[in-house]
């Protein structure tokens, strides 16, 4: 993040979401869309973005990852863990410089539901960390429902954001984004390596969901 860029509000910024046409990118784009951020959603293919940007309506526009990547002043990682190495290291380029958000959680579905990955850097974030040396990367959003962001019916998001990451100014940057989603607190979280916890945790929210017919999220008492 340059000097100058740390003086201009996050809702002057523009934020690319990588994988934007999935359910969470998309999500993200939407709240951030209304509250008045330029969203450019990325994919592995521009008409497909273009597409998504399009249904989503004005301040959202589409464009190939590598584009969204170059166009953004803050980068969101929406993207399956299974892509998520192979995307970042062809975009490190684009990316460099930036504040990467990473929202993948590491998990695996079975018989028995949802369970956390063995990754070999720790979690998705420090994976991204380790892919991306020049970008500065934090981990955000990964356990805020696709469901609720989607839902325009649900006007405040009953839910805390933990920002996660090693760079106090971009933390803050990103607690301000999360912010910015009405009814959302965003909140530090800790260092980057603990976002192995966090990633975990969507599992369980996840298993909560199926037991009892609901989207759960996280809330932080005591701040
Ligand atoms: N869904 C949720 O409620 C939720 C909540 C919290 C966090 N997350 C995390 O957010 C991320 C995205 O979730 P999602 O449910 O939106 O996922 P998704 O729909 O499966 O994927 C998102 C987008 O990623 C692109 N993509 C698919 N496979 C890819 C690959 N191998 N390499 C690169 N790009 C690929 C696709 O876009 P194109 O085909 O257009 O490129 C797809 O639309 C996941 O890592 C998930 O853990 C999800």
């Amino acid at each position: 993040m340059t000097d100058h860029e740390e003086m201009v509000p996050v809702t002057e910024q523009v934020i690319g979401v990588l994988g934007g046409t999935g359910s969470q990118g998309r999500g993200i784009a939407l709240r951030l869309a209304r509250a008045g951020v330029r969203v450019v959603l990325g994919s592995r293919d521009a008409s497909r973005a273009e597409e998504a940007a399009a249904a989503l309506g004005s301040g959202v526009t589409g464009a190939d990852n590598a584009a969204c990547a170059a166009a953004a002043n803050i980068v969101i990682v929406a993207v399956p863990y299974d892509g998520h190495r192979e995307t970042l290291a062809a975009l490190s380029t684009e990316l460099s410089g930036k504040i990467v958000v990473d929202c993948v959680n590491a998990l695996g579905f079975g018989k028995e539901g949802p369970f956390a990955l063995d990754v070999p850097d720790g979690s998705a974030c420090q994976e991204a960390a380790a892919t991306l040396p020049n970008s500065i990367v934090i981990g955000a959003f990964q356990n805020l429902s696709a469901e609720v962001l989607l839902n325009e019916e649900i006007t405040s998001v009953d839910a805390d954001v933990l920002v996660l990451g090693d760079d106090r100014p971009s933390i803050d940057r990103i607690v301000e984004l999360a912010n910015v989603i009405p009814g959302v607190r965003g909140i530090y979280g800790g260092r980057l390596r603990n976002a192995g916890q966090v990633e975990s945790l969507t599992a369980n929210l996840i298993a909560i969901n199926r037991r009892y017919k609901t989207h759960a999220s996280i809330r932080i008492t005591g701040v």
